[in-house]
């Protein structure tokens, strides 16, 4: 009880709201039963993205990608989202969708990608480049992409970037990981910003090599956000949805995994008997793959959310407006794409 009242004290941040030793925090089946009645009395959607814990996986309403999460958060008629994933992409959603509430369990679920690049920082870049056409990775706030030409996320970004006018120079922000494989794809030179995403550039190619070498029946199977050495390594290489499809589909039957763990609760549903082996990360005393920013949120902070409805993401409208544009513009090219 006491570590759900430090969750509690963390993660409300309107001082005064609530006497805190008053918050009775259900356990076990009453908590997921308390989650579901919250989301009938309030008409609310659960959205959860495949980072989630598991036990939060298992309750969504909707799970999926960045891109799918988008457009379920715009298509939606519930009152609420509690959106279970990292604060960008509840930005997203309200940007989406400005007339529903729409609450994170845990407001410092945050991102390496967004939170290295500004719109400060990407509207001098741009001023470095005049004439030169903005796509940016939709793990960013509000403000940088208010200062993009076109959003794209690791599901649509090769057919984005093959859209753009070729006459035009492009810079890609803020993953240059995924940047540079976007290059190498797409044939176009692109200047990039130099951000990356902590989860994925810890894995080691070293390390991976040496899991192949013992798993000769293994493929490798990894996001573009990893470092090239890995991406080179690589059988397969894709998306969020794109990894979850191919283990699905594909004949083989092990796979080392070289994306967030939290995928692997989704592939185990869908492939049973394939055998899942996370790659290794640089740090040998960890051999977990996990984002911090996505494991914050916990079913406790989700129920809490729901109940006070904090916090709550709000927005300037103007804002909202000029950081719609790039979205509705990525949205438009990607229709094709599920
Ligand atoms: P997806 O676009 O594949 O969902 O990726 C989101 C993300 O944060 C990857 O690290
Ligand atoms: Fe950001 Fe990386 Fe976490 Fe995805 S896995 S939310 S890119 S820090």
């Amino acid at each position: 009880m006491e570590q759900a009242l430090d969750i509690a004290k963390n993660n409300l941040p309107v001082k005064g709201f609530l006497d805190l030793k008053d918050i009775q925090i259900p356990q076990g089946q009453d908590l997921i039963d308390a989650i579901l009645k919250l989301k009938k009395e309030k008409n609310a959607v659960i959205l959860a993205h495949y980072y989630q814990p598991g036990e939060i996986q298992d309750i969504a309403d909707y799970l999926g990608d960045s891109l799918q999460l988008a457009r379920a958060a715009k298509d939606t008629d519930a009152d609420m989202i509690a959106f279970c994933g990292v604060h960008f992409m509840a930005e997203a959603a309200k940007i989406l969708n400005p007339t529903k509430k729409v609450v994170l369990p845990d407001t410092l679920a945050g991102c390496s990608l967004a939170d290295g690049c500004s719109g400060e920082g990407l509207r001098k870049m741009r001023e470095q480049h005049p004439g030169a056409l903005v796509a940016t990775y939709i793990n960013c706030n509000a403000e940088t992409k208010a200062e993009s030409d076109i959003i794209v996320t690791s599901s649509n970004a090769e057919t984005i970037i093959n859209a753009l006018p070729k006459d035009q120079p492009i810079i890609f922000a803020p993953d240059k990981n995924l940047g540079r494989y976007l290059m190498k794809k797409t044939g176009r030179d692109m200047i990039l910003w130099d951000g990356s995403c902590i989860v994925h550039e810890a894995f080691s190619m070293e390390r991976i090599a040496k899991q192949l070498a013992e798993n000769p029946d293994a493929k490798l199977i990894a996001h573009p956000e990893s470092e090239t050495p890995v991406l080179e390594l690589a059988h397969f290489i894709g998306s969020t949805s794109a990894l979850l499809n191919y283990v699905e589909k594909d004949d083989c039957q092990k796979f080392i995994i070289a994306t967030e763990e939290g995928i692997l609760h989704e592939m185990k549903k869908r492939a049973p008997h394939k055998e899942l082996i996370p790659a290794l990360v640089f740090d040998e005393s960890c051999n977990c793959s996990e984002c911090f920013f996505m494991k914050r949120n916990t079913l406790e902070k989700l129920y809490l959310c729901m109940k006070y409805e904090l916090p709550e993401i709000t927005m300037d409208e103007e804002l909202r407006l000029k950081a719609l544009k790039p979205i509705e513009a990525m949205l438009e090219l990607s229709k094709t794409i599920k």
